[in-house]
């Protein structure tokens, strides 16, 4: 059986390999039919030059290029992988089901549609960095609490504003 250690190692190591590929290379639909959305993995580097905007940026993939931006809550397949708000709210930010682990419901983050909720700016930004609607009541904990730079809030803020209602 002196074959037997080498064997596991290798196989332990091709299981490391993999472990690392999922996490650098895994993809999830944000809603079933739809875009998929890059994870944001572990040490996964920047994609910059992807994006036209630092908003954009953010928008899919929680990262910025400004600051380090991080999120606490949410649900659990989030706070292993990170992401976007594209991976709930969809990539038209118009949102939908998320089935993953479960199933919640992400509402239109639109600019036009937020404004027409009674969003403002700085309730937008409450809502994002605080989990609150805009009348000051609680969002559900699918919602993450971002911790974000004021700049980085009017970036992504921008970047609603360039999606259709
Ligand atoms: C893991 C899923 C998830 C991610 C990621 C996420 N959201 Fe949300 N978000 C939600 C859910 C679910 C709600 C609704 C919670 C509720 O109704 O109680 C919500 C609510 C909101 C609201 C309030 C909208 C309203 O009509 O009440 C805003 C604004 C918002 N999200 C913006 C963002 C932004 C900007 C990002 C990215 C920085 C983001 N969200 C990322 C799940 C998510």
């Amino acid at each position: 059986m002196r074959w037997l250690l080498p064997t596991a190692i290798i196989l332990i190591l091709v299981g490391l390999v993999g472990l690392v590929f999922f996490n650098y290379f895994s993809f999830t639909p944000s809603q079933p039919g739809n875009v998929r959305v890059p994870f944001r993995g572990p040490g996964t580097p920047f994609r910059s030059g992807s994006f036209t905007s630092n908003g954009e940026q953010i928008f899919f993939t929680g990262t910025s290029t400004r600051d380090t931006i991080t999120a606490t809550g949410g649900p659990f397949w989030f706070q292993m992988h990170d992401g976007g708000c594209a991976n709930c709210h969809g990539p038209d930010g118009r949102g939908g089901t998320v089935a993953m682990m479960g199933r919640f419901t992400a509402p239109n983050i639109t600019y036009k549609e937020l404004l027409k909720e009674g969003f403002n700016n700085d309730l937008i930004k409450r809502a994002i960095t605080r989990g609150q609607d805009e009348k000051g009541g609680s969002l559900s904990s699918n919602m993450p609490r971002w911790h974000m730079s004021d700049q980085d809030l009017n970036d992504v803020i921008d970047y609603l504003k360039t999606l259709e209602p």
